[in-house]
């Protein structure tokens, strides 16, 4: 018997899903065994081209019309938003229906009473989609890695943000003309604001936590910087001494807490993570018994994100076939993390510190690190400027954030020093 299948938007990413339907309609049968029928979908201008034909009668312009249609089965959910998708997805749960959705804000942001109906209605909330576009990673940390513990998580899941940084690094530019490329070649939205300053990566990394950590933490906990104060002259600076910055949202279990933060991060050159350009996304696992493994590929766009939407149905459609109930999301109910403050996270620094170049600088800085306990693995001084003024760059051992903090607010209010020092954590994998 087909299953009936409610598609809650049909743009970019649902227009994939229905050519992707259309297209392996065969293969889902014969070599899957289901027949999947597309029988209610919910746009908002019924005029509009679609990615496929279908019946004008199976489109509507009220998405609770998908979810009260007892032929639809499985609810995709790609419109978008958090209002009104939250309480859409809430009511296709309560009614028994197995749920997609490709929307990472609103399950990071809202997600608790999805995941929670999920499992008490024994459904299925799928969201592969949602973090990581076509790369299987949700499938991965639930399946494929189940045999280990997961000691740590290292991600660039901001195609947006990697992009500008690959670009400024590969033709010496600052952010913002990079930004204005990123949005002319349509990999940067016309408000970028929550790719630039993190929120959406702070908003995929709070989901992989869940599943890594089985803990529930909200983005606006995570520790968050992001890429828009990061110059030219600091990549430069990076190449010299052996890194390339990225974005990266970093996760770890350290003994029952987590420390979770996304940040600009010097990556060594020779990590994989160093290697990832332009709108790629690639996140790096490390669990106790296979070791560091990396996921690499397309984050975003119609046809990587629809090939997770269509992942996530076909696996619900076997299970509902199969009689099999979905043991909800396996996410709730799940204990609120426990996270490491920020005074306490332990990195090396690269410090750019810019000043008048006179005799005892050097000293007077590296006192004040000394003073509380910091301790200089690297100094870079290069020419003079016809300003008078210098950069200095210093890449300290590895030390707390309230250390560090206290010696840069110390430094940066030495006469000589003429700006705020710009300071960019090391990865040490
Ligand atoms: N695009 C990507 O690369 C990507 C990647 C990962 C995740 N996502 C996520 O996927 C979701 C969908 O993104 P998208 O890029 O496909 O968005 P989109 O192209 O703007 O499509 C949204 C769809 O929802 C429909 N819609 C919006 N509001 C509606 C309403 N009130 N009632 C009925 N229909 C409504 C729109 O109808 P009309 O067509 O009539 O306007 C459209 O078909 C979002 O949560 C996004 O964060 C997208």
């Amino acid at each position: 018997m087909a299953i009936g299948i409610g598609l809650i938007g049909m743009g970019v990413v649902g227009g994939g899903v229905a050519r992707i339907l259309n297209e392996r309609a065969d293969f889902f049968k014969n070599v899957k065994g289901l027949d999947l029928d597309i029988r209610k979908v919910a746009v908002r201008d019924l005029s509009k081209p679609r990615a496929i034909d279908l019946p004008t009668d199976r489109f509507t312009t009220d998405p609770m019309d998908v979810i009260n249609d007892p032929s639809v089965q499985i609810v995709i959910e790609v419109m978008g938003g958090i209002d009104p998708a939250h309480d859409l997805i809430l009511s296709a749960l309560k009614a028994g229906k197995d749920v997609v959705t490709a929307n990472k804000a609103l399950l990071a942001e809202q997600g608790d009473d999805l995941f929670e109906m999920a499992a008490q209605k024994q459904v299925g909330l799928g969201f592969e989609a949602s973090i990581c576009g076509g790369i299987p990673i949700v499938q991965t940390l639930s399946q494929g890695l189940v045999g280990n513990n997961i000691e740590s998580l290292y991600g660039i899941l901001n195609g947006t943000t990697n992009y500008i940084l690959t670009r400024m690094t590969e033709a010496g530019a600052n952010f913002d003309p990079m930004l204005k490329e990123a949005q002319d070649k349509g990999f940067a939205e016309a408000d970028p604001t929550m790719d630039i300053d993190g929120t959406d990566a702070a908003q995929k990394l709070a989901l992989l936590c869940r599943l890594a950590f089985r803990a529930k933490l909200s983005p606006s906990n995570i520790i968050k910087e992001g890429i828009s104060h990061i110059t030219a002259l600091d990549i430069d600076f990076a190449r010299e001494l052996g890194y390339t910055i990225k974005l990266l949202g970093i996760a770890k279990a350290v003994g029952d807490r987590i420390e979770a933060r996304v940040h600009p991060a010097m990556v060594p050159h020779g990590e994989l993570l160093a290697d990832i350009r332009n709108e790629f996304n690639a996140v790096e696992i490390v669990g106790s018994a296979v070791d560091s493994q990396v996921f690499y590929g397309k984050g975003a766009g119609e046809m990587p994100t629809a090939s997770a939407v269509v992942a996530d149905l076909i696996g619900l459609a076997e299970k509902r076939q199969a009689g099999v109930p979905s043991i909800g999301s396996a996410l709730a109910p799940l204990p609120d993390a426990k996270l490491i403050p920020l005074d306490e996270v332990n990195t090396g620094c690269y410090c750019r510190f810019t000043v008048n170049d006179r005799p005892g600088v050097l000293a007077q800085i590296a006192t004040l690190f000394s003073g509380v306990g910091i301790s200089i693995e690297t100094v870079i001084q290069h020419g003079r400027s016809e300003s008078g003024t210098v950069p200095l760059i210093m890449i300290t051992h590895d030390a707390t954030e309230a250390a560090m903090r206290t010696a840069i607010s110390r430094i940066n209010d030495l006469s000589f020093v003429t700006e705020d020092a710009q300071v960019i954590r090391i990865l040490h994998p």
